[in-house]
């Protein structure tokens, strides 16, 4: 009688806890998630640096004034050695972070301030509008859809008066 009564109350309990079990909801996907998490994110970033540097290299670039000394310092200047090597990896990396943490993510950005980053710069509104046409093609290289690239963008369009004009 006892043992009935008990495995009646243990067949009541996993039910019941079943049955919340199957009720839990799953936390909905954070635009991290959506952008395919660390290894999507990376593939956005390796795509924008990619495009940048392309568009470095054009007649007229945009781009080549703002990273000149970047790319000095990678490539070497008239076949001296690089004189920092890793600093466009070490951009790459700390860029994967912030749009890691930015998005939801479990990543931590360890760089400096967008304010600190880009001051003696004289980032241009143009250059900003350039560089935000190398990141939009990669969103669309990486098939990143239009609901998630408007969010990605209400990120970094809120940095702008941090990047642009110091
Ligand atoms: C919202 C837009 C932007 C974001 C989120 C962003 C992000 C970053 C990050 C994370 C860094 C590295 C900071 C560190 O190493 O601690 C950086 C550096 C840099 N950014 Fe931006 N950036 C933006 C716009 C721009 C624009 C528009 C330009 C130029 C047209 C630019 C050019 C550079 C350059 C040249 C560096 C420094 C590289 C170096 O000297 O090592 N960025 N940016």
């Amino acid at each position: 009688m006892n043992r009935n009564l008990l495995a009646t109350g243990l067949l009541a309990c996993s039910l019941l806890l079943g049955a919340c079990g199957g009720k839990e909801e799953a936390a909905a996907p954070t635009l991290y998630d959506r952008l395919g998490k660390t290894e999507g994110i990376a593939s956005i970033v390796d795509g924008l640096i990619a495009n940048v540097g392309a568009e470095t290299a054009v007649p007229n670039s945009v781009m080549l004034r703002s990273h000149k000394p970047m790319l000095d310092a990678v490539n070497g200047v008239n076949g001296q050695a690089p004189t920092d090597p890793t600093r466009l990896q070490r951009l790459r990396n700390n860029f994967v972070d912030q749009l890691g943490e930015a998005t939801g993510g479990p990543l931590t950005y360890k760089g400096l301030s967008m304010l600190t980053a880009h001051r003696g710069m004289g980032v241009t509104a143009k250059e900003f509008s350039v560089w935000r046409e190398q990141l939009e093609a990669s969103l669309n290289s990486n098939k990143v859809s239009a609901n998630d690239k408007a969010e990605l963008y209400v990120i970094i369009d809120n940095m702008y008066n941090d990047v642009v004009g110091h």
